[in-house]
C-alpha cells in the first residue's frame, strides 16, 4: 500500500496493460502513482502536479516519449525520468540518455531490474538537486565575502579619510556631517531605502581622493593660487579611481564621489556634466558638502552664517544646485537655530544589498 508521504511517480504508456504491471510494482515499492496514456495527457497533469519521477514509454501516438522528455527537462528539470523501450530502440535510448533521462529499461523487463533503475534514478536526483544546493549556497557565500572584504577595505579608507580630517581643524568631521546631511535629504525626498543607503555611503566617502593631494596645498593658510586650486580638484578623480576596484556593485556611490563638485549649470569639476547628466543621489550630495563646506571656517575665509549659507542655497537652485533637494534641505531641518548640526558618531560603513535601485543608480530626473 502506498504510503502517506510517499514518492510520487508517473507512469506514462498507451498500453494500459503494461502500465498496471509498473504501477503494481511501484505501488508495491511504497510509491504513489498517477497514470497518463500519452505524452500529451502526461504534460497536463505534470502542468497540475510536478512529480518527482517519471516513466514514460517510448512509442506513443500523439507526443511520444522522446518529446515529452523534451517538455519535462525544459520545465521541470528536477524530475527524473526513466524511458521504457523495445530491445530494436537502444539507440533511441541513449539518445534520451543523453537529453537528460537518467535512466532506461528495455522490454520485455524483469521487475527487479525495473525496481533498481527506479531506485538508482531516484538517487541521482537527489546527488543532483544537493549538487545544485551546494553549488547554489557556494556562489552566494562566497559573494558574501567577496562583499565583506571589500567592506573591510572601505572601512579601511573611511578610517584613513576621518584621520586626514582630524588632523586639519577646518575639516574635522566634515564627511561625517555630509553624510548625514545627505541621508535626512534623500529621506525627506522620499526617496527608495536602497538609494538613501548608497547616498550615505557615497556622502561618507565623497572626499577620500584628498589622500592624493599634497598635505601642504590642502592645509595651506590663506588664498589658494590657479595650480594648488587645481590640484586639489583632481581629489574627485583620484577617490574614484581609488574606490573604483571596491564599488563596482554601487556605481551610484563611485558617481557621488567622482561628480560632487559638478554643477547643473555644467561649470563644475572634473567632467562639466550638466543638468540630467548629473545623477540625483549626486546633486543630493552636493548641497550636503556645499552647505557644511560654507558654514565650516576654511583657511582662507571665517564660516558664513547659517542664514547667509541658506541665502546661498536658495540663490544657487538650478544654476548650481538641484532645487527640489534644496527644498528637501530646508523640509529635513526647519529649524536653522539648530544648523549646523554637531558632528555625528562615526558608524561603521556598509555597502547596500544588490538590488536594481543601487546596481544601476537613480534617474537623474526625479
Ligand atoms: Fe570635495
Amino acid at each position: 500500500m502506498p504510503q502517506p508521504n510517499a514518492v510520487k511517480c508517473l507512469v506514462v504508456d498507451d498500453e494500459p496493460r503494461l502500465r498496471r504491471v509498473l504501477v503494481r510494482l511501484l505501488e508495491g515499492e511504497g510509491f504513489t502513482c498517477a497514470e497518463a496514456g500519452s505524452g500529451t495527457e502526461a504534460l497536463e497533469m505534470l502542468h497540475q502536479e510536478q512529480v518527482p519521477l517519471v516513466i514514460s514509454d517510448l512509442r506513443m501516438p500523439q507526443m511520444d516519449g522522446v518529446g515529452l522528455l523534451r517538455e519535462i527537462i525544459a520545465k521541470w528539470p528536477d524530475t527524473a525520468v526513466i524511458v521504457v523501450t523495445a530491445v530494436a530502440e537502444v539507440e533511441s535510448a541513449v539518445a534520451c540518455l543523453q537529453l537528460g533521462a537518467l535512466d532506461y529499461v528495455a522490454k520485455p523487463f524483469h521487475l527487479d531490474e525495473v525496481r533498481a533503475r527506479v531506485m538508482q534514478a531516484l538517487d541521482k536526483r537527489r546527488l543532483k538537486m544537493e549538487l545544485e544546493d551546494y553549488r547554489h549556497n557556494l556562489e552566494q557565500r562566497v559573494q558574501e565575502q567577496a562583499r565583506r572584504i571589500e567592506e573591510l577595505s572601505l572601512e579601511r579608507l573611511q578610517a584613513l579619510v576621518h584621520f586626514l580630517e582630524e588632523k586639519d581643524p577646518y575639516t574635522r568631521g566634515h564627511s561625517v556631517r555630509v553624510a548625514n546631511y545627505s541621508t535626512r535629504i534623500a529621506r525627506e525626498m522620499g526617496l527608495p531605502r536602497p538609494v538613501v543607503e548608497v547616498i550615505t555611503l557615497g556622502a561618507e566617502l565623497h572626499d577620500i581622493g584628498k589622500i592624493g593631494v599634497s598635505e601642504q596645498v590642502l592645509h595651506k593658510e590663506g588664498k589658494l593660487s590657479e595650480p594648488e586650486y587645481r590640484h586639489i580638484m583632481e581629489h574627485p578623480v583620484i577617490g574614484a579611481r581609488i574606490l573604483a576596484p571596491l564599488m563596482r556593485d554601487v556605481p551610484a556611490a563611485l558617481a557621488i564621489v567622482r561628480s560632487h563638485h559638478e554643477r547643473l549649470d555644467g561649470r563644475g569639476f572634473p567632467d562639466g556634466l550638466a543638468g540630467d547628466q548629473i545623477p540625483l543621489e549626486v546633486r543630493v550630495v552636493t548641497i550636503a558638502d556645499s552647505f557644511d563646506a560654507m558654514t565650516s571656517v576654511r583657511p582662507y575665509r571665517p564660516a558664513l552664517s547659517v542664514q547667509k549659507a541658506l541665502q546661498e542655497l536658495e540663490e544657487g537652485k538650478d544654476a548650481q544646485f538641484h532645487a527640489p533637494a534644496v527644498e528637501a534641505f530646508l523640509a529635513a531641518f526647519p529649524d536653522a537655530s539648530a544648523l549646523p548640526v554637531s558632528t555625528p558618531e562615526i558608524q561603521p560603513l556598509h555597502l547596500p544589498a544588490l538590488t536594481p535601485d543601487t546596481t544601476h543608480g537613480s534617474p537623474a530626473s526625479d
